[in-house]
């Protein structure tokens, strides 16, 4: 393979800029997009330098030069449009959270594995440089043992009843849009089984969580996690262990900074790699090394990692009594 050609489907807000990260990345080639509405697609196509465009998703799938689909859609799409490309033996990277729940996601692993293809859940932040950095630290002993991670991501968004965060049919609320970040990085650091879940959540006027903390229990360690719609917060994230702690830069899911402190709060080293695009070329830089060396997943996002996560995220909503329209 030379260069890995493209395929976006749908042409909304993170397709722009992911379609930024393929056309930064020396070996990949951003061959097609596919929007529902062919005007779109081929303003997104003129846009970005795109070379084919499609009014219609599956038009795009059936196109034998595509190598790998990125699937940017609302999440409640997200299961109809990976089935389709995986089972027209695509290698997909899908938006996160992959699907609504984890049937779903069970039925599309067990597809992308009769298919022989790849598959993966667009978890940028595993792949950030600083990120790195934290786990190698924690490998390293630096922290001692990890027994508390804090995280948050909360981000004001006024409501808007059109949105697809607001919206149940489209899967909207905050555990799938941004407690799947916290989640994530919590079980990357602790494990993808915690003993317990302890969860809570406001329910906001159209049916959808606005807010949640949740409590990941270990056997000896604990997970702090927030989410939300309603505050505007920084974001930090902390691995706190029994002889030192990391925290995160500020907006923990996109940072390019990591800082290692001693047990008395000294900083002993404060690591930066700022973004060599916009972040997203490193979760393209993974799929390329997949693809190349024939690898069906991510051994740093696995499809065990996005199904232990997506099992956190379906007890929670269990706990809250929260099903999706049409779920
Ligand atoms: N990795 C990240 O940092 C990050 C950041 C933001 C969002 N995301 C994820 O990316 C996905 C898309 O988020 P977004 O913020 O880009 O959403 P968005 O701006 O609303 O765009 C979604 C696009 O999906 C297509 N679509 C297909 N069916 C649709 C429907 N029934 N209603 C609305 N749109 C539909 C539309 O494109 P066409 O009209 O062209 O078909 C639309 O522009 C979500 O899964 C989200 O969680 C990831």
């Amino acid at each position: 393979m030379d260069k890995i050609r493209w395929g976006i489907m749908a042409t909304g807000r993170i397709a722009a800029t992911f379609a930024d990260a393929v056309n930064y990345v020396e070996d990949a080639e951003l061959y097609a997009c596919a929007s529902r509405d062919e005007d779109r697609a081929k303003a997104f196509a003129e846009k970005f330098g795109v070379k084919k465009y499609y009014g219609d998703y599956e038009m795009m799938a059936d196109d034998e030069n595509v190598d790998v689909i990125y699937i940017a859609s609302p999440m409640a799409q997200h299961y109809e449009q990976a089935k389709m490309c995986l089972l027209k033996g695509k290698n997909v990277l899908c938006e996160k959270t992959i699907t609504l729940n984890g049937s779903q996601l069970a039925e599309l692993i067990d597809i992308a594995d009769k298919q022989n293809v790849f598959f993966m859940e667009a978890m940028w932040t595993k792949f950030l440089p600083a990120f790195r950095q934290a786990k190698k630290w924690v490998a390293e002993g630096r922290i001692g043992t990890p027994k508390m991670i804090k995280a948050d991501f909360s981000n004001l968004c006024p409501f808007n009843a059109e949105d697809r965060l607001f919206k149940s049919s489209l899967g909207g609320g905050c555990l799938l849009d941004l407690g799947v970040y916290p989640i994530t990085f919590a079980c990357d650091f602790l494990g993808y089984e915690p003993a317990e879940i302890i969860s809570n959540a406001y329910i906001g006027k159209s049916n959808v969580d606005f807010d949640a903390s949740i409590i990941l229990k270990y056997e000896d360690s604990f997970a702090h996690l927030t989410a939300g719609f309603d505050i505007e917060n920084q974001n930090p994230a902390f691995v706190i262990g029994d002889k030192g702690r990391i925290r995160l830069g500020d907006w923990f899911f996109c940072t390019t900074e990591a800082m290692l402190y001693d047990d008395d709060g000294n900083l002993l080293e404060h690591f930066r790699k700022p973004h060599l695009k916009n972040g997203y070329e490193f979760e393209i830089m993974e799929v390329h090394e997949c693809l190349k060396q024939g690898k069906k997943q991510s051994d740093i996002n696995s499809l065990y990692h996005t199904t232990a996560t997506m099992k956190i995220m379906d007890e929670c909503r269990k706990q809250w009594g929260l099903r999706f329209d049409g779920e």
